[in-house]
């Protein structure tokens, strides 16, 4: 069943992506080369304790951390760890902030110190994909059209989209229907109504779209070693368009 949320669960659920869109802040001053991924997480779960929020993720269907970190190949539920991050190395942190409640989540990708024009491109257009999904999120289109606008745009730049995991409805858990996947045909699948809360978080390779799973049962990365970025974000399909909840502009 896809729900509809309420005008309350709505202001609920912005206020906890205001606060996760704070983290993310707070963690792109961080990103220097030495920090690592469990460093990051630590502090991502004492800046949600102080501010009244609990990380959402640790302990759904038994992940064990606030946050997932997805280094260089690895494609998304990396987990956060020992080692030093190097310069030049791409991390993605990804989030679920429970604030009283509400949900958020969004995911970001990082550059260890200074991007040369090659990490550059695959950020850029990661993200340009995340908002050219957005931009479909309207109430009548259909969820087809978000994956369609995404692929359409990642491939022509000669990126892959990876298939094997979609943006989702959220709130009050983590994952509800829909699936919303990051490729696919225009016109095709449910139609969007207002008051859906979504995500979009195109993951995409710079080589081959095809995932394979590690050993832990959570972290997928590419299968030939390229490298993949994600950028998400938490929106409603509102009437006058879509509303980023975890926007990090204002
Ligand atoms: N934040 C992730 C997503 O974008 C959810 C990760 S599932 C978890 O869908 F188990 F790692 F929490
Ligand atoms: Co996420």
């Amino acid at each position: 069943m896809i729900t509809r949320k309420s005008k309350r669960e709505i202001e609920m659920m912005h206020e906890a992506g205001k606060l996760l869109a704070s983290v993310h802040k707070e963690i792109a001053k961080r990103m220097t080369p030495g920090i690592t991924t469990k460093e990051i997480d630590d502090f991502v779960e004492s800046y949600l304790a102080d501010h009244g929020a609990t990380p959402e993720q640790k302990g759904y269907s038994g992940y064990p951390y606030a946050t997932c970190a997805s280094v260089n190949d690895e494609i998304c539920h990396g987990f956060p760890r020992d080692e030093k991050l190097v310069q030049g190395d791409i991390v993605t942190v990804d989030m679920v902030v429970n604030l009283n409640g509400g949900l958020a989540d969004s995911a970001w990708t990082y550059v260890v110190g200074e991007a040369d024009e090659r990490t550059s491109k695959l950020l850029d257009v990661t993200k340009t994909s995340l908002y050219k999904g957005i931009e479909q999120a309207m109430p009548g289109n259909r969820i087809g059209d978000i994956g369609h606008a995404i692929q359409e745009y990642a491939e022509g730049e000669g990126y892959s989209v990876v298939r094997d995991f979609t943006g989702h409805g959220i709130g009050p858990t983590i994952h509800e229907e829909p699936h919303i996947p990051h490729f696919g045909l225009a016109g095709k699948g449910p139609r969007l109504k207002e008051g859906m809360v979504v995500t979009i978080e195109p993951m995409i390779n710079e080589g081959a779209w095809q995932s394979k799973m590690d050993d832990n049962n959570w972290t997928a990365r590419t299968v030939d070693g390229s490298r993949s970025a994600q950028y998400e974000h938490t929106i409603v399909i509102d009437k006058n368009g879509p509303i980023i909840l975890t926007s990090q502009d204002d």
